[in-house]
C-alpha cells in the first residue's frame, strides 16, 4: 500500500532549478512561474532575495539577504495536482558553487538566456555542470521584447556553444518592439497575454486559427505572414521533440518569451509540467538508489547558517532520494554513524515555512542542525550509503588566514570549520605550521567569512594573498611518483578536510609542466574525482 503511495507521489513531483548568467531574467521568470502557478499574487517575493549587482563591500547587504533567502531556497507549489519544487540558485557569480551544488539536487533545469547577449560565461559553465550529470535542460530565450540576436542565429549559437541540440517548442511572433507573444509549435495555438510587470490576467487572445481576425488586428498582418513562413521553415529545419533524448540531456526544448511581459511563460510552465522528468534514480557510491524504494535516503546539498549570531543553529537542506520522510522518526547519519531525529522539519510552500509531517522523493526538507551536518552528508534508515555528485570545485582564489586575536584561536578554528562545512569556501591545511588556506571561486566570500567570523564567532582575521591561481586534487596509482611530487612541490601542497592532497598551481603553465613531468598523476578540477566522470556533450543529429 505504502509502495503504491510513494510511486504516485513521485510521479506527481517536478524538482528543478532555474539557472542563468546574472541579469538574463532568472528572478523575473521565477516570479512569473509562481504567478502563473497561482503560488503568489503579485511579483516581488523573489526579487527581494536578490543580491543586487554587488561589489565586494556589499557584504552587509548579503547578510540581510541571507535571512530572506532561507524562505526562497525552495519554492514549492501545487499546480494541476503536480507538486512543483523550484530550488533557488544565487544570481551572483561569486556564489556559483552554491548553484553547482543545488544542481545535484534537481531532476532538471530551465536555463534562461538573454536574447540580446546570447550565451554568456556563466551560461557556458552551468551547462557544463548539467552535462556532467546529464541533467535534462529546457531553454527559455528571454527579453524577446528587445532587439536581439536573430532567432536562427541564436539557435545556432546555443547548439554550438552549449553542445546540445535544440528543439523549438514555441516560436516568437514578431521581435523587439513588435514582439507580441509566442506560437506553440506543438499545440499549434496562440495565447496572447497582456504585458504586465507585476501580475497576470486571463489571456487576451487564445486561438488555434492564425487567420483569426482579432489576432491579426492585435499582432499585425505582416508579423502573422512572417510567422507562417517561419513555422514551415522551423518544422523542416529543426529536430522534432524526442522525450528520451530530452531526459538523457541531449536535446533541449526551447521556448521564446519575455518574462517581464508575461509572454511565453505559461507555455513554458505547462510544457514543463507535461514533459519534465519526475524524481529518478540517484547514484550513491555503493549502488543506485531507486526513488520508490521503501526506505528513506536523502542527502544534504545546502546549509544555511542562522541569522541570529548568538545561536549557531543552522538549516540543512535535504533532498529526499527515496522512500518517505517522517517527522520524529530516527534516521541514520552515515558519516557520523549516529541516529538523528527531527522534531520540526520544515517545508517551503511558496513563501511559507511550515513544519512538515512527511515528504517524498524530489522534496526538500529543512532540518534544524546545531553543527552536525556537512554538505554532501547522507541520511538513511540504517544502510551505510554515500551519495556522490556534490563536488567541490577547484577554487581559483587562495588566501591564507591570519589570526588577529590569538586569544580567540578556538573560535576562529570553529568558525572556519563550520563555514567551510556549509560550503561557503574550502579549507586546506598546509604543513609545517598548520597554515590554514581558504579557497573560493569568488572574492565576495572572503568578506562574508571575515564578517561572519567577527559577528558570529567573535574572532578576527585577515587574509594574505597567495600566488596561486588554482587548486587541483591529485590522484594516481603510482604511489612512488606521488610521494616524489609531494616532496618536490611541498611549498605548493596542502590537504583538504578529507586529507586528500591538493596541488596549488601558480599558473596554467606550471600545471601543464606538472602534468608533463609527472605523467602518472592526474590533476582534477573537482573533488568528485573518485566517482564523477565528465561525459563529453554529444550533439545529437538526425
Ligand atoms: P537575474 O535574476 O537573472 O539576474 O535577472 P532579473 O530577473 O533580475 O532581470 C534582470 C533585469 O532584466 C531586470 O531589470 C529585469 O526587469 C529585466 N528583465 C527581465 N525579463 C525581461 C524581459 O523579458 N524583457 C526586458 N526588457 N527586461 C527584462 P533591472 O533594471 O536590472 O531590474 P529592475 O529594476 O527591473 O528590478
Amino acid at each position: 500500500m505504502l509502495f503504491m503511495d510513494i510511486k504516485s507521489e513521485i510521479r506527481r513531483r517536478r524538482t528543478f532549478a532555474i539557472i542563468s548568467h546574472p541579469d538574463a531574467g532568472k528572478t523575473t521568470l521565477t516570479e512569473k512561474l509562481l504567478l502563473f502557478g497561482g503560488a503568489i499574487q503579485t511579483a516581488g517575493a523573489v526579487r527581494s532575495n536578490k543580491i543586487r549587482k554587488t561589489t565586494t563591500s556589499d557584504f552587509m547587504e548579503i547578510e540581510k539577504q541571507r535571512g530572506i533567502s532561507v524562505s526562497t531556497s525552495v519554492m514549492a507549489f501545487d499546480y494541476n495536482d503536480v507538486r512543483v519544487n523550484i530550488l533557488d540558485t544565487p544570481g551572483h557569480k561569486d556564489f556559483a558553487e552554491d548553484t553547482y551544488r543545488t544542481l545535484s539536487a534537481v531532476d532538471s533545469v530551465i536555463l534562461v538566456v538573454d536574447c540580446v547577449k546570447g550565451v554568456e560565461e556563466q551560461t557556458r559553465k552551468l551547462m557544463e555542470v548539467c552535462r556532467m550529470r546529464n541533467t535534462p535542460v529546457m531553454i527559455f530565450v528571454n527579453k524577446m521584447d528587445r532587439e536581439g540576436i536573430y532567432p536562427y542565429d541564436l539557435l545556432d549559437e546555443l547548439e554550438q556553444e552549449l553542445k546540445i541540440t535544440v528543439c523549438p517548442y514555441t516560436w516568437p511572433i514578431g521581435n523587439g518592439k513588435q514582439f507580441k507573444g509566442v506560437y506553440n509549435l506543438h499545440k499549434k495555438e496562440v495565447q496572447i497575454f497582456a504585458p504586465d510587470k507585476t501580475s497576470i490576467s486571463e489571456s487576451l487572445i487564445s486561438t488555434k486559427d492564425l487567420k483569426d481576425l482579432k489576432l491579426r488586428e492585435y499582432v499585425g498582418t505582416e508579423s502573422i505572414n512572417k510567422l507562417w513562413e517561419e513555422i514551415d521553415f522551423v518544422n523542416d529545419m529543426f529536430e522534432s521533440f524526442n522525450m528520451s533524448l530530452y531526459h538523457e540531456g541531449y536535446l533541449a526544448p526551447l521556448f521564446f518569451g519575455s518574462a517581464l511581459n508575461n509572454f511565453g511563460v505559461l507555455e513554458l510552465l505547462e510544457t514543463f509540467l507535461e514533459i519534465a522528468p519526475c524524481p529518478g534514480p540517484i547514484q550513491a557510491s555503493e549502488r543506485t538508489v531507486e526513488p520508490d524504494e521503501e526506505q528513506l535516503t536523502g542527502f544534504i546539498f545546502k546549509i544555511h547558517a542562522n541569522l541570529d549570531p548568538k545561536h549557531h543553529d543552522r538549516i540543512a537542506f535535504m533532498r529526499i532520494s527515496s522512500g518517505r520522510f517522517e517527522r520524529n522518526k530516527f534516521y541514520f547519519h552515515t558519516r557520523s554513524e549516529k541516529k538523528m531525529r527531527f522534531s520540526s522539519p520544515t517545508s517551503f510552500m511558496a513563501n511559507n515555512k511550515s513544519i512538515v509531517e512527511e515528504a517524498y522523493p524530489g522534496d526538500v526538507v529543512g532540518l534544524y542542525d546545531s553543527g552536525n551536518f556537512k554538505i554532501g552528508d547522507t541520511l538513511t534508515e540504517g544502510e551505510l550509503l554515500h551519495f556522490k555528485g556534490v563536488p567541490s570545485f577547484s577554487p581559483e582564489i587562495l588566501r591564507e588566514v591570519n589570526n588577529l586575536d590569538p586569544m580567540k584561536t578556538k573560535q576562529l578554528d570553529k568558525g572556519v570549520r563550520q563555514m567551510t562545512d556549509e560550503g561557503v569556501a574550502q579549507l586546506f591545511v598546509q604543513q609545517p605550521g598548520n597554515r590554514k588556506i581558504i579557497g573560493t571561486v569568488g572574492e565576495l566570500q572572503y568578506e562574508v567569512i571575515k564578517f561572519r567570523l567577527e559577528h558570529e564567532y567573535g574572532a578576527r582575521c585577515s587574509f594574505s594573498h597567495l600566488p596561486f591561481i588554482k587548486a587541483c586534487w591529485i590522484t594516481t596509482e603510482n604511489k612512488k611518483e606521488l610521494e616524489e611530487f609531494l616532496k618536490r612541490k611541498s611549498g605548493a601542497i596542502a590537504y583538504d578536510k578529507e586529507h586528500n592532497p591538493v596541488f596549488f598551481a601558480e599558473s596554467e603553465w606550471m600545471l601543464k609542466l606538472a602534468r608533463e613531468n609527472f605523467p602518472s598523476l592526474t590533476f582534477h578540477n573537482t573533488s568528485d574525482f573518485k566517482t564523477g566522470k565528465i561525459k563529453k556533450g554529444i550533439i545529437y543529429s538526425k
